[in-house]
């Protein structure tokens, strides 16, 4: 697959003014929010079930947060389905499973995007065994290490339903975005989403509902904060 047919536009980069760039602008300031006392710097986004918008989400958001001059990265921690090194036009040929398998440190890994504030670590190379190279002690090592780095940590990650990778995750980070596509998932693959995150004592922060109207293009994103239900 070449990276011009997988390139992914990103709106809140080409039209920053548009609606739909505020919107993610206010899903920046509403995370802020959240949290008062403690200050969210390592953020997951996932879904209950593929392509809900997750990767979306966390590429706009990211851009926000670039936009607002915070040092940004991105790790692209979905080793199912990794798209961010297509929306970033970097490479895939190393990325976070190099780091986490001890191939390379931090420095060789990360890279510089087309956005300015924004750096990326992309999967690198799928292994047989994602779940338990996300579940290493290097993870929480490098989640440190790089939280001296970078002002705000996003990660995307696979569907929480499907396999256990998020919630491994999820046991890693300050918050969670829950994005929920209002077409596709039935309210109770949400809960069930839900569900297995609290197991874990993840901290959701929120739920993103996507594509509330896709007939209309300046309404189709939606989000609210606060207690998810
Ligand atoms: N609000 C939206 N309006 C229109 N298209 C959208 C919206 N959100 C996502 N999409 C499109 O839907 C598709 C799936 O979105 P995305 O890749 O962000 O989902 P995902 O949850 O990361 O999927 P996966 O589970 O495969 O990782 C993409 O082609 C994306 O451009
Ligand atoms: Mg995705």
């Amino acid at each position: 697959m070449s990276n011009s047919t997988n390139r992914r536009p990103i709106i809140t980069h080409q039209n920053p003014k548009s609606p739909i760039s505020e919107a993610y602008r206010t899903l920046r300031t509403n995370i802020q929010f959240s949290s008062i006392d403690e200050e969210l710097r390592v953020i997951m986004v996932t879904s209950a079930g593929p392509g809900e918008g997750k990767s979306t989400t966390l590429t706009n958001l990211a851009v926000a947060y670039a936009q607002a001059d915070k040092k940004v990265l991105v790790i692209d921690a979905d080793l199912r389905k990794p798209t961010m090194h297509h929306t970033f036009i970097v490479s895939n040929r190393w990325g976070l499973t190099n780091l986490l398998t001890n191939q390379l440190t931090i420095r060789e890994v990360l890279q510089e995007t087309f956005i300015p504030n924004l750096t990326i670590i992309s999967s690198g190379p799928i292994p047989p065994n994602p779940s338990e190279i996300l579940a290493s002690k290097k993870m929480i090592s490098t989640l440190d290490e790089l939280k001296e780095q970078f002002d705000i940590i996003l990660i995307d990650t696979p569907p929480a339903i499907a396999v256990t990778d998020s919630q491994i995750i999820a046991t890693r980070v300050d918050g969670v975005i829950l994005v929920v596509d209002s077409d596709k998932v039935k309210r109770d693959a949400a809960l069930k989403a839900k569900q297995n995150l609290e197991n874990v004592r993840a901290r959701i922060l929120g739920v993103v509902l996507n594509n509330v109207d896709r007939k209309n293009k300046e309404a189709y994103y939606y989000y609210y904060y606060g207690e998810s239900q």
